[in-house]
């Protein structure tokens, strides 16, 4: 199944509202029982919708697809018409501990030997049960290049590698937040990139923070506006 007509689900819950022109509303759909995820982007603005709303569905399907054997990772159920449909985790919300940390960093050594890079591991984007880690959200994924042999393809190979560092430090910040006791000595290095590079993650959370005010004014002032 590629294309799929939504009206074919029973049951649609949603579980995050679009907070600005690039985000998904997604929803809990359910079909013969089966609970899925969908994320659709067919309420935004055509501009976007076209652009990068696309360009972010197309990498989320195609990382789902090459992620496909790799466990606690959402399966590729469907795609089409701006929508994106995928298995559904369980929920989950155990705090980090041992095996739930070695398990990230297991998955996400997985992930990147499958060819792929999140680029966007935080704690939204990621769920711990007592034992397991589970990841999903993979809109800003990359992917490493078939082979080697032109320039492109090694500029790109280069650019993976960075991102694999990116994911790495993410979860390295992620204990380095919530339990530093699970840092292990051989990440000292990825630590000190973390402190380093906190301005920059400083300046992204206030540009974020600007840009959902900003997005939000105008309503606000239509819903004001006597
Ligand atoms: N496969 C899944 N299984 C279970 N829950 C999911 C799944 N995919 C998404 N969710 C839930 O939906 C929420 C939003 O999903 P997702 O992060 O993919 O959307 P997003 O538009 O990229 O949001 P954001 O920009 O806030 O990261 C998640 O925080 C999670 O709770
Ligand atoms: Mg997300």
């Amino acid at each position: 199944m590629k294309y799929f007509d939504i009206q074919q689900f029973s049951y649609r819950r949603l579980i995050q509202a679009a907070d600005g022109p690039l985000q998904a509303d997604v929803y809990e759909v359910q079909r013969d029982n089966n609970k899925y995820i969908l994320k659709d982007y067919s309420a935004r603005p055509k501009l976007f919708r076209r652009t990068i709303c696309r360009w972010q569905l197309r990498r989320e399907w195609l990382a789902l697809l090459k992620l496909r054997h790799v466990k606690h990772v959402p399966k590729p159920i469907a795609f089409g018409g701006n929508k994106l449909l995928m298995s559904k985790l369980a929920q989950c919300k155990a705090s980090i501990n041992q095996d739930n940390s070695d398990s990230l960093e297991t998955k996400v050594a997985q992930i990147h030997q499958a060819g792929v890079c999140h680029n966007d591991l935080h704690s939204k984007n990621l769920m711990l049960n007592q034992t397991q880690a589970f990841i999903f959200d993979f809109g800003a994924a990359t992917f490493s290049p078939k082979d080697n042999n032109s320039l492109s393809d090694k500029v790109k190979g280069q650019l993976f590698k960075l991102c694999q560092l990116i994911d790495r430090m993410a979860v390295v910040k992620y204990k380095w937040k919530r339990d530093r006791k699970l840092l292990r000595p051989d990440e000292a290095h990825l630590v000190s990139l973390v402190e380093k590079t906190r301005w920059l993650s400083r300046c992204w959370r206030r540009f974020k923070q600007w840009h959902k005010q900003k997005s939000h004014s105008p309503n606000n002032e239509t819903v004001n506006s006597p």
